[in-house]
C-alpha cells in the first residue's frame, strides 16, 4: 500500500479547490508539445487532473502516467477514458522500454520547494542516493536532449481550509531532522466532518538543499536550462 491509498478518496476535492493550477501547469507543458515534443512522461501521474487538461489542449500528445497508487491510478483511468496509457510502477526504478520527450512531475514524485531566496528540491520519502538513481532513471527514459519538468511549489506550510459538503481539510507539518544537505519534515493531512476525521495520511517529505540539489541533478545527468516563463517549472535538460 502507497502513502497515498488513505487520502485518495479526498484528493481530488481538495486538489480541485485550487490547491495546484494545473490549467496555468498545462498550459505551460503545452508550449513544449506545440514545438514538437509531443510524447509526454507523467511522474506521480495522481488521479490525472494535469493530464485532463493536456489532453482537452493536446489531444494529439503520445501521453503516459506512472504512478505507484493503484487507487489513484483507477480515478485517473476513469477520468482520461480511452485517452493515454497509464502504468502502475515506481519511478525510481520503472522500465518502461521507450524513450520521451518530456519528463513532467506536478507536485509529484519531486519538486521544486521555493523557500526564501533558495530552490529545494522536495522529494517522497527517498534518500540521496535512491533520488540519483531515480533521477538517472528517469534521464534513462528520455530521448536525447529530452526535458524534465519540475513544478515549482512553495514550503510546505500549517493551514486548514473549508472544502464542499462541510468537510474541512487541514495539513499540519513537523520538522524531524536537518542536516547540511537535506531537511524532513512530516506532512499530515486530515479531512474532517463535524470534528470526525474522514481520512487522514502522514507522509514523510524533504527539502534536498539548492547547492545539493544542482549535485544531484548533474550526477544524474541534467543541465539546468531556465525557469519556464509560466513560472511554473524549472526545465532541465537531458545532458
Ligand atoms: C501529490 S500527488 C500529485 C499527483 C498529480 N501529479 C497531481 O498533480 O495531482 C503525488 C503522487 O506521486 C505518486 N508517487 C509518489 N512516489 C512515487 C514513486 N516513487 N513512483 C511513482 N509514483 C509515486 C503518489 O502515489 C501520488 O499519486
Amino acid at each position: 500500500m502507497s502513502e497515498y491509498t488513505g487520502i485518495t478518496d479526498y484528493y481530488d476535492l481538495l486538489m480541485t479547490q485550487g490547491y495546484y493550477d494545473y490549467e496555468g501547469m498545462a498550459i505551460a507543458v503545452n508550449s513544449f508539445i506545440k514545438d514538437g515534443r509531443k510524447k509526454i512522461l507523467e511522474l506521480g501521474v495522481g488521479t490525472g487532473l494535469l493530464a485532463e487538461k493536456l489532453k482537452a489542449l493536446a489531444p494529439e500528445a503520445e501521453f503516459t502516467g506512472v504512478d505507484i497508487t493503484s487507487s489513484m491510478l483507477d480515478i485517473a483511468r476513469k477520468r482520461l477514458g480511452e485517452w493515454g496509457k497509464l502504468i502502475e510502477a515506481d519511478v525510481y526504478n520503472m522500465d518502461l522500454e521507450e524513450t520521451f520527450d518530456i519528463a513532467v512531475s506536478s507536485g509529484g514524485v519531486w519538486v521544486i520547494n521555493q523557500r526564501g531566496d533558495r530552490t529545494d528540491l522536495g522529494n517522497h520519502t527517498n534518500e540521496i542516493p535512491q533520488d540519483i538513481k531515480g533521477l538517472t532513471n528517469v534521464a534513462k527514459h528520455l530521448c536525447q536532449e529530452g526535458l524534465l519538468l519540475l513544478s515549482i511549489q512553495g514550503e510546505h506550510k500549517n493551514y486548514q481550509k473549508n472544502l464542499p459538503t462541510g468537510i474541512v481539510y487541514s495539513q499540519e507539518i513537523e520538522k524531524i531532522g536537518e542536516n547540511d544537505e537535506i531537511e524532513s519534515i512530516e506532512k499530515s493531512y486530515f479531512f474532517k466532518k463535524d470534528g470526525e476525521t474522514l481520512a487522514q495520511q502522514t507522509l514523510n517529505l524533504n527539502y534536498i538543499k539548492q547547492w545539493k540539489k544542482e549535485e544531484i541533478m548533474e550526477q544524474a545527468g541534467f543541465t539546468f536550462v531556465s525557469i519556464h516563463e509560466s513560472q511554473k517549472f524549472h526545465v532541465y535538460k537531458k545532458q
